[in-house]
């Protein structure tokens, strides 16, 4: 039977137009997807938009609009941008889809049932713009610990979840499933700081504003947003509908990417809530890091904002991707400048691959009338080394990419670029061709030809339109060879006619001038 693999991005907040951070967890989960896919599995990735909300009944307001006008705007424009970056999502959700809201209804009946639901007074410190409350010890000089923002003294009249009823058996979940959430630093940060020391009952509803799905027995509450949130990644697979297929065959999720940002609710309540409904846990919550400016946080204030749109019309969809995997380390926050931006395109797009890509497609058109003639492995012990080389670091690379660290396993791959840009200094095809040593300059250039097919091969999930040009300039249109086993099992063909004239695949940028349009186009 096929593997499948499940995996899903936060649902993101309607609230304005999306910036990197948000291009980034979109870009990361979509190419995991398409490693995944290429590895054999049965992919499907979710994503879709948390709309429901004070804020963002706020947003619409000051708008002019209602919220429901609102919504569907932003989801047209967040489907655009997906489109634009070709992320292949198999499902958008939208929490005011009506299948959404039914089963999020039934499940708050199951909550009901079971006793997990209580009704009290709320009170607390709240920041609207984050819809959360917080305790006096969690402010920070008064403030919201996560915006910065004023705070307000608030009291209501709210359901709540008793968490405590969990605690004990999170914390046994937690104890035998050390892997469940990655990085371990924010695993044990949970555990260590949040779960160990005692869980606080939620508080899952609001009477101060109506934009939300109502409790299902008191309906001038309307559901807070976690409740409503956490649950599209099981609602959008029809659970609690009368067609529930995708949910048996998909859940539980293979992984759930988030932002560091929204581990804890992803690290504590959602598996509480799993337990409440008695289904099982997702195999594993990744949250990365952030997207940091110089300045500090991304802000429309502070006209530091980097929108996605701008980089990929001006430097095109894959050198944007490629910056983005690239950049970000596994789990930490990293800076985003012009500086960096441009040095790793020049150096690592057009420098190292787009050199190599084009050195070898002139030379076979040179001195081979652009036909690659196959040869089988030589003895050449510049030609092993390379050979040993390259099989070494797939090795690496897959090692890598199965644990998600994409970063890593990109740095890897460029080292099997930059070895064969070396393979050409150490063979000198210039002097073999001088000395019409015909056999052996076939013989290299077919291991050229062949080491830029596996690249092509691996960086397929990453930058799938750089990939798919090099399997063009080299002649190959044989869809076996472009699968991952192909890696392993199989060579370019006798006769193979590449292109005759290549286009670079990327042209390199003049650092000054690029670093200043991407400056002067913040917003
Ligand atoms: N709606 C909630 C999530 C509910 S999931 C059941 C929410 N939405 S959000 O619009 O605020 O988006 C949060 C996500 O956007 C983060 O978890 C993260 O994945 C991404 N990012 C937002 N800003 C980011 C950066 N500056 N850098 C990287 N990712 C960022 O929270």
């Amino acid at each position: 039977m096929e593997k499948s693999f499940y995996i899903t991005t936060p649902i993101y907040y309607p609230s304005g137009k999306f910036h990197i951070g948000t291009a980034y967890t979109e870009v990361l989960a979509d190419s995991i997807k398409r490693y995944k896919k290429l590895r054999g599995y049965n992919a499907y990735m979710l994503t879709g938009l948390d709309e429901h909300g004070q804020k963002i009944q706020q947003v619409a307001i000051s708008k002019g609009l209602t919220p429901k006008e609102h919504v569907d705007q932003m989801a047209e424009d967040a489907k655009k941008l997906w489109e634009l970056m070709d992320i292949q999502y198999d499902d958008f959700i939208r929490t005011t889809d009506e299948r959404h809201e039914k089963a999020v209804e039934k499940i708050v009946n199951k909550f009901i049932e079971n006793g997990d639901i209580y009704k009290g007074e709320y009170e607390g410190w709240y920041c609207m713009p984050c819809e959360t409350y917080f305790t006096e010890s969690q402010l920070v000089d008064g403030k919201c610990p996560d915006c910065g923002r004023e705070v307000k003294r608030m009291t209501e009249e709210s359901y709540f979840f008793n968490m405590k009823k969990y605690q004990d058996r999170l914390i046994k979940f937690y104890e035998e499933n050390p892997g469940f959430i990655q990085p371990e630093f924010r695993r044990n940060e949970i555990f260590g700081n949040f779960i160990k020391p005692g869980l606080e009952d939620l508080c899952i509803s609001r009477t101060t504003f109506d934009w939300g799905i109502k409790m299902p027995n008191d309906p001038k509450h309307v559901l807070y947003v976690w409740v409503d949130a956490l649950t599209n990644y099981i609602t959008a697979l029809g659970y609690m509908s009368d067609d529930d297929t995708l949910f048996k065959k998909y859940w539980p999720a293979d992984l759930q990417i988030v932002g560091k940002d929204i581990i804890r609710f992803h690290g504590i309540y959602w598996p509480i809530f799993l337990m409440a409904l008695g289904i099982e846990l997702p195999k594993e919550i990744y949250a990365h890091g952030y997207i940091v400016m110089k300045d500090g946080k991304m802000s429309k204030s502070k006209g530091n904002v980097v929108y996605p749109e701008m980089l990929i019309e001006r430097y095109g969809l894959d050198a944007t991707k490629y910056y983005l995997l690239r950049n970000m380390t596994f789990g930490q926050d990293t800076l985003f400048t012009p500086e960096d931006f441009v040095e790793l395109f020049n150096s690592d797009l057009a420098n190292d691959l787009g050199n190599l890509l084009n050195r070898t497609i002139g030379m076979i058109n040179k001195y081979f009338g652009g036909i690659i003639t196959p040869a089988d492995d030589s003895n050449n012990v510049i030609d092993t080394d390379l050979r040993n080389f390259t099989n070494e670091q797939i090795e690496k690379v897959e090692e890598f990419l199965d644990t998600y660290h994409i970063s890593n396993g990109l740095a890897q791959i460029w080292t099997i670029i930059s070895r064969t840009n070396k393979y050409i200094d150490e063979t000198m095809p210039w002097t073999l061709a001088k000395e019409e040593n015909k056999e052996r300059l076939a013989e290299v250039m077919f291991n050229l030809a062949e080491n830029l097919r596996k690249v092509a091969v691996l960086i397929a999930p990453f930058l799938p339109q750089t990939s798919e040009k090099i399997f063009l300039q080299l002649g190959i249109t044989d869809s076996n060879l472009k699968t991952w086993d192909s890696l392993k099992n199989k060579k370019i063909e006798a006769n193979t006619k590449i292109i005759e004239k290549g286009e670079p695949l990327f042209i390199r940028l003049d650092k000054d001038e690029e670093i200043e349009y991407i400056r002067t186009h913040m917003k």
